[in-house]
């Protein structure tokens, strides 16, 4: 059966690093109607960053391609898919071990998808050599405390 979401986007754009801001803040303005803390929204914009970059420079090896995005909300929780349509991944337990990179001489740490693993709730990594890579990651928005209490009080919890 096909899930039903609350809400959906989809954004695409060529894989200049121009448009990495871009992409943060266009998914922290989509992430926005969750009403997240601010470091919620620092979390998410830090982990977009991440998985965009890696399109442009590791997917596309800066060569222009297409970043596709989606971005989905059911009930709290803000699931967003990042792909590319470039090179992929040979070995994905490798790739995401922390200071693992294929590109030292850049000033890499390796350091991408271990920030990813710690910003959001959940991370899955899909590649195909030489078709391309997608990023499927989660974050459940928690209530603020004050709201919280706000609602046990009106509930008389
Ligand atoms: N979209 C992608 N397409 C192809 N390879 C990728 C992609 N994303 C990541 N990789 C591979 O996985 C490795 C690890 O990625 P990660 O983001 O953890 O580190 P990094 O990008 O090399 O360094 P940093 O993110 O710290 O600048 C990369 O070096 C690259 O080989
Ligand atoms: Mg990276």
């Amino acid at each position: 059966m096909k899930e039903i979401f609350e809400n959906e986007m989809k954004l695409e754009f060529v894989s200049k690093s121009v448009n990495e801001s871009f992409a943060r803040i266009a998914v922290a303005a989509f992430a926005s109607q969750l009403d997240p803390t601010i470091e919620e929204l620092a979390d998410i914009k830090t982990a977009v960053s991440e998985a965009v970059t890696n399109c442009i420079i590791h997917g596309y090896d800066d060569k222009q391609g297409i970043v596709k995005i989606i971005g989905k909300i059911k009930e709290n929780e803000l699931i967003i898919e990042i792909s590319d349509q470039g090179k992929g991944i040979e070995n994905i337990s490798i790739a995401k071990e922390p200071l693992y990179t294929t590109k030292p001489n850049l000033e890499r740490s390796g350091m991408g998808f271990t920030i990813m693993e710690s910003f959001m709730d959940k991370i899955e990594i899909e590649s195909i050599v030489g078709l391309g890579t997608k990023i499927t990651m989660s974050k459940v928005i928690k209530a603020k405390e004050n709201e919280q209490e706000e609602f046990e009080t009106l509930t008389n919890r």
